[in-house]
């Protein structure tokens, strides 16, 4: 995590998200796959924990995450009941360091883009077969991550990164 909360315990900063090999992860703002175990999973992983997600990404999976644990980035959307916006990462990092849980980055490509740097690990899930879609996971240096963890499923590949030690 960056140094820029000094001084406040070190929470773990997570990108989850599920892509092919090819970094595909949408179509059409939406999901190019119903998965429904890898679903459960990335449900599993966020339950009481915050989540940070774009605004078109709000708009897919909001209705199925507690809206209390959601911080969502947008200048366009205004605050609704029982869920926070923020204008900027920034805005929505301090709040969620201040919360004091594991925070979850759920994309959608933009904002893993900018969650990057901030990133700890990444939980991604490999999707097996091939799909089209129009939106894809940001380039990033592989040679900054090193693999902890891996889980073969039936229909996807269970992948946790962790960055590399002084990168
Ligand atoms: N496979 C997966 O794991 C996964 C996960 C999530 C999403 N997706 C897919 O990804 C696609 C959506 O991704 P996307 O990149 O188009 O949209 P997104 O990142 O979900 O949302 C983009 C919007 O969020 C706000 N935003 C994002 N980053 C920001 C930043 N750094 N600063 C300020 N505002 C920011 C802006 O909202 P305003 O325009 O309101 O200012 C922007 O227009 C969909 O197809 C979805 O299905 C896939």
């Amino acid at each position: 995590m960056s140094n820029r909360f000094d001084g406040k315990r070190e929470l773990e900063s997570i990108i989850i998200a599920a892509m092919t090999r090819n970094r595909l992860i949408g179509n059409g703002n939406k999901l190019p796959w119903q998965i429904e175990e890898e679903y459960h999973q990335f449900l599993a992983f966020i339950k009481g924990q915050t989540v940070i997600l774009g605004r078109k990404s709000f708009e897919i999976f909001g209705p199925d995450l507690s809206a209390g644990n959601c911080l969502v980035v947008s200048r366009s959307l205004s605050a609704r009941e029982r869920v926070n916006v923020f204008p900027d990462l920034n805005a929505a990092l301090m709040e969620a360091r201040s919360l004091g849980r594991t925070i979850y980055c759920a994309g959608g490509a933009l904002l893993y883009g900018s969650f990057l740097p901030f990133a700890d690990k990444m939980y991604i899930s490999y999707i097996k077969g091939d799909f089209t879609g129009d939106t894809f996971f940001p380039p990033y240096r592989h040679l900054d991550w090193e693999i902890e963890k891996m889980i073969d499923h039936e229909k996807y590949e269970f992948v946790v990164y962790r960055r590399r030690r002084g990168k």
